[in-house]
């Protein structure tokens, strides 16, 4: 028996010191080197792969051709780019009580009113919780199987006894290896129950769903590495006090990673939003400033939202600046562009930004509505109620192309919409596009004009 002994592991990157430092000399991250019991040799991560194959032909390898399985949930389907990939490890990640265990709940008895047997581990939660979670969802099917278990060899165990069709471990901070000594939760302890569970998934072909905390700061709690093992990363995002709840992928590797899909939050469970621009538009405060709609493209769809801002003088000291749903830096650069090349003064007045329903957009096209939602407030005045807005803003102050225009354009018609300011350099992209004004812009100056204009 070999003496354990203690090592500092970073739970950002994964890499270890025999003492504490105050910075990972791996990834530099400072404050994330956490003390952990260390038995001798250390296992290698993904081990349990080896031994098994041979090199093989990447003809003869199975393709594509084998479907995917459907969830029954559309929204989550296009979220994961069609449907489950077999034997593949999909991370799912996001705040307390935001709904994880839900959406996964509802996941599962789907798959299985499909006639698939589903293996549900719960960690955090008694067999009786979720039996009282499904009854609230209204279903109970027969091959849908809860196990209150922690330890992953029995859960190996009992998978190789039931032969599911999918495997849902809620959550991966909660269960342990016997391989590994450190407690639950530690980067040892969830990169190696990762990297057995996934392992195991991928030889049986059996696709698996981690649920995985977040941290104060927003990410994935645990190692790095986690987001490394598995094939998709998906964040379940909202505000807790409002319904609203938006799955995005952050990353996939067998679909597109900016998809997006919304549900609300009712007592039934997640109902899938069917037209979310709808929704996003529905408490507009129409006529009134400071308010801006843009048209901006998630994944393989466009979205209405809208973008507030308030802007008033700084009582005493410095300005604030505080921004939610768009990039901060972004705003302080957009704030530059409109005094420099405008001449609007800014720098005396807090400012607020906020995107409308608690969505995060990170897309530059989203600039323009920024700024329109800025510049009304701070004049005053209420940007035309049938105008959207989208363009990239540069730092010249000239409005660049976007992609995606036509498409931006037919949802702001659909919505009702009949003028759209957009950038110049877009408009022969739309030409056939009949009942909406396109006013195109190569110049911030221009475009400030007619936001208001009619
Ligand atoms: N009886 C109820 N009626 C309506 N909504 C409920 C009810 N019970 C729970 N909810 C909703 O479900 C949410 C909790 O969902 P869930 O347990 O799936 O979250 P979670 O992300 O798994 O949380 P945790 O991280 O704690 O496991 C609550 O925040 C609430 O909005
Ligand atoms: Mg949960
Ligand atoms: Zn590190």
């Amino acid at each position: 028996m070999v003496k354990a002994r203690l090592i500092y592991v970073c739970s950002s990157c994964g890499g270890t010191s025999s003492k504490w430092l105050g910075r990972c000399p791996s990834c530099s991250e400072w404050n994330t080197l956490v003390e952990e019991k260390c038995s001798g040799e250390r296992r290698k991560g993904l081990v349990v792969l080896s031994g098994k194959g041979r090199p093989v032909p990447i003809s003869e390898l199975k393709g594509s051709n084998e479907a995917r399985i459907t969830t029954g949930i559309g929204e989550v389907d296009r979220v994961l780019g069609g449907g489950i990939v077999h034997g593949s490890a999909i991370l799912i990640g996001g705040e307390p009580g935001i709904g994880k265990s839900t959406l996964l709940l509802q996941v599962a008895s789907n798959l299985a009113e499909l006639g698939n047997r589903v293996l549900y581990v719960t960690g955090e939660e008694s067999a009786r919780q979720i039996r009282i979670r499904a009854e609230r969802l209204g279903f109970l099917p027969d091959t849908l199987f809860v196990y209150p278990e922690t330890c992953i060899e029995r859960v190996l165990e009992a998978s190789s006894e039931l032969k599911p069709s999918i495997i849902i471990i809620d959550s991966i901070q909660t269960v342990f290896t016997e391989t590994v000594e450190s407690a639950p939760g530690s980067v040892s302890q969830v990169r190696e129950s990762a990297a057995v569970l996934i392992a195991n998934s991928r030889s049986g072909d059996v696709p698996l769903f981690l649920v995985g905390h977040v941290t104060k700061d927003g990410s994935l709690a645990g190692p790095r590495v986690l987001e490394h093992m598995v094939d998709t990363v998906l964040y379940f995002e909202g505000e807790q006090s409002h319904q609203f709840r938006v799955l995005r992928a952050v990353k996939n590797r067998y679909g597109s990673s900016m998809e997006l899909g919304v549900f609300e939050m009712k007592d039934s469970g997640l109902m899938e939003v069917e037209d979310p621009s709808m929704v996003f538009l529905a408490d507009r405060p129409v006529g009134s400033s400071g308010s801006a709609i843009t048209s901006s493209i998630e994944g393989t769809r466009s979205l209405l939202v809208e973008i507030q801002a308030l802007v008033s003088p700084t009582p005493f000291g410095v300005p604030r600046r505080t921004v939610v749903g768009v990039d901060y830096n972004r705003v302080l650069l957009l704030c530059a562009v409109l005094e420099k090349r405008v001449g609007i003064e800014l720098a005396g007045s807090d400012i607020y930004i906020k995107v409308a329903g608690g969505l995060k957009l990170d897309e530059p096209a989203v600039d323009l509505a920024v700024v329109a939602a800025m510049v009304s407030n701070h004049l005053d005045k209420a940007i035309e109620a049938k105008t959207a807005v989208f363009g990239e803003v540069g730092l010249a102050g000239e409005i660049r192309a976007v992609s995606g225009a036509a498409s931006r354009l037919k949802e702001a018609k659909r919505l009702g919409f009949t003028r759209v300011v957009m950038p110049k350099d877009n408009l022969k992209e739309i030409k056939g596009i009949k009942g909406v004004e396109a006013i195109g812009v190569s110049l911030l100056g221009d475009a400030v004009d007619s936001f208001f204009a009619l």
